[in-house]
């Protein structure tokens, strides 16, 4: 139930901090070592390559984990749209495995591709929120995501579970193959800074209703921007706000608006910009002074380790990999104030479904 809520959406924004707990007791022993299965590890450190599929929301979770597993498990990992995918599939490495991202368990461009992958006879992990589900049954292992029932049609601690349990795969395997990195990354450390961290940002709901009004009032366009695991990021940030606000968003490389989109950009433009990626971040700065020279109005959302005197929104500290399961949390209240604010179903939005069972 709603609870003392008037939308799932927003108690399911609030559940974060409980899921990364959950997931972290789950996963992560006392003595801290991972509760993954050894069969499962066994056969994906078989693989030269990994292929992470999945659809929407799913699919910007699976961006987010291709940087996680090649930091911490020292594998080259693929990341494809189901849609694609299946019926427009490039060569294959020799060894592949393929991971299903899916909160639903149902979704039938997913599905049709682990079909392939089962007459194929190659091996599969699902990674979804309902064990029982069609991608769970088929798939050679599954793992869940522990987050609980999502109702809203708009996908939020699906998302922060998705990374979560990516990292705690990472792990795994990375020190089951030795891998140095593996040993450096503290999964349970960030998982509890990760709960922590979202903590503060929905205890600074105010601030962020407020922020939306002054940013996303009478505006019928938007963009998100970042640089690497940012730009991942930036994907899912401007699906949210498109999917119940309604608004048209795009998520851009940084820098890359300058090879068109930036024609865009007029006066009173919102552009929300992303400083978590520690590489990116000096050149993400660049690009702000670029859009604000032709107008735009710019709310930074950055890393206490790279925030600059007026940036709006702070994140509070974690490990840059993990960065995306604080940093998506403003970009979800964004979404759901400016959605609640046009008077929107919020959590169900027009013409979209919570399952999409047909291809
Ligand atoms: C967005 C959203 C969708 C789903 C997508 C995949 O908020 O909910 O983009 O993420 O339809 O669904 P699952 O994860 O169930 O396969």
């Amino acid at each position: 139930s709603k609870g003392t809520y008037d939308h799932y959406m927003l108690k399911e924004i609030d559940e974060q901090p409980n899921v990364m707990r959950k997931i972290s007791q789950n996963y992560i022993k006392n003595d801290g070592s991972l509760n993954v299965e050894q069969d499962l590890l066994d056969e994906i450190k078989k693989a030269d390559r990994l292929y992470i599929v999945a659809a929407g929301t799913s699919y910007h979770a699976g961006l987010v984990g291709k940087n996680i597993f090649e930091a911490v498990s020292d594998v080259p990992v693929d990341v494809e749209l189901g849609s694609e995918f299946g019926y427009h599939m490039p060569k294959l490495s020799k060894h592949p495995f393929f991971i299903f991202l899916s909160q639903s368990g149902e979704t039938a461009d997913s599905r049709q591709v682990l079909v392939k992958v089962n007459e194929m006879n190659l091996p599969s992990l699902t990674i979804t929120n309902v064990p029982n589900s069609t991608l769970s049954r088929e798939a050679t292992f599954t793992m869940e995501l522990l987050a609980g029932p999502e109702i809203a049609v708009a996908s939020t601690k699906a998302y922060t579970a998705q990374i979560a349990v990516e990292a705690v795969l990472a792990k795994a395997l990375g020190e089951d193959k030795n891998y140095p990195a593996a040993k450096d990354f503290d999964v349970k450390g960030e998982l509890a800074l990760a709960a922590n961290g979202i903590q503060q940002i929905v205890d600074e709901k105010d601030k962020i209703k407020a922020l939306t009004a002054d940013f996303l009032t009478g505006q019928s366009d938007a963009f998100y921007i970042g640089r690497g695991i940012d730009y991942a990021l930036s994907l899912e940030a401007a699906l949210k706000l498109k999917e119940i606000s309604y608004i048209h968003a795009e998520g851009f490389a940084a820098g890359e608006l300058k090879h068109g989109t930036i024609a865009l950009i007029e006066k009173d433009t919102p552009v929300i910009a992303y400083i978590n990626d520690g590489v990116g971040a000096s050149h993400t700065r660049g690009n702000i002074q670029e859009v604000e020279a032709r107008g735009a109005h710019v709310l930074v959302i950055a890393s206490q380790k790279y925030a600059q005197a007026g940036d709006q929104i702070i994140i509070p500290e974690i490990d840059e990999l993990l960065s995306p399961i604080i940093s998506v949390v403003p970009a979800q209240l964004i979404a759901y104030y400016a959605s609640l604010a046009r008077g929107n179903d919020v959590d169900r939005p027009r013409n979209l479904a919570k399952s999409v069972t047909v291809e």
